[in-house]
C-alpha cells in the first residue's frame, strides 16, 4: 500500500529522469550562450559590429533559455544544477564558418530538446511536455534564422560592399530581437 508520505513525495519531488534530462538541457543552453558570446567577441574584434550585436543578443537569449529551465526545475520540486562549461573557441576561420557552426550547434540543441520531449512522453509527464513546447517552437525559429543568414552570406560571397550591408542588417536584426525579447520576458 502506498503511504501518505510516499504520495506526498511523489507530488512534491520531480521525476529523476525528467530532472536529469532538464539538467542536461540547462548545460546545453549555458554552453550555447558562451559559444555565441565567443562569436560576438570574435566579430567585434574583426570590425563586424552589427554581427557582434546580433551575437551578444543571441547569447543573452540562450542565457534566458537556461534561466527559464532552472526556474522550472526548482519550482517543480527538482534541483537545478548550474553547470560549468568548456571554453569556446577564440578564433573562427570566417564569418560564413561562424554561421555554419551556429546552425550546426542549433541542430544539436534541437536534437537534445527532442530527446527531453521523448523522456516526458515515456514518463507520462504532460506538464513538462507542455512546458517544452516553447523550446520546440523556439528551435524552429532559430534554425530558420541561421539558415536564412547563411544563405545570404553564401550569396554575398567575398563582396566587401555586400558584407558591409550584411553587417548593417545584422545590427537591425539584433535591435528587433532585443525588442521582441524584452516583450517575451515581460509576458
Ligand atoms: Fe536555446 Fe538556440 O537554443
Amino acid at each position: 500500500m502506498v503511504t501518505l508520505r510516499e504520495t506526498e513525495q511523489k507530488i512534491t519531488t520531480m521525476n529523476k529522469r525528467i530532472e536529469s534530462a532538464l539538467n542536461d538541457q540547462i548545460q546545453k543552453e549555458s554552453s550555447s550562450s558562451q559559444y555565441y558570446l565567443a562569436m560576438a567577441s570574435w566579430a567585434e574584434n574583426n570590425g563586424l559590429n552589427g554581427t557582434a550585436k546580433f551575437m551578444y543578443t543571441h547569447s543573452d537569449e540562450e542565457r534566458f533559455h537556461m534561466l527559464k529551465l532552472i526556474k522550472f526545475v526548482n519550482e517543480r520540486g527538482g534541483v537545478a544544477i548550474v553547470p560549468s562549461v568548456p571554453q569556446p573557441p577564440v578564433e573562427f576561420d570566417s564569418l560564413e564558418r561562424v554561421f555554419e557552426l551556429l546552425l550546426e550547434h542549433e541542430l544539436l540543441v534541437t536534437e537534445s530538446i527532442n530527446s527531453v520531449v521523448d523522456v516526458c512522453l515515456q514518463e507520462k509527464d504532460y506538464s513538462t511536455h507542455n512546458f517544452m513546447q516553447w523550446y520546440v517552437s523556439e528551435q524552429l525559429e532559430e534554425e530558420a534564422l541561421a539558415r536564412g543568414v547563411l544563405d545570404k552570406l553564401r550569396l554575398i560571397g567575398g563582396d566587401k560592399g555586400g558584407l558591409y550591408l550584411f553587417d548593417r542588417d545584422m545590427e537591425a536584426s539584433a535591435a528587433a530581437a532585443n525588442k521582441a525579447g524584452t516583450a517575451d520576458k515581460k509576458a
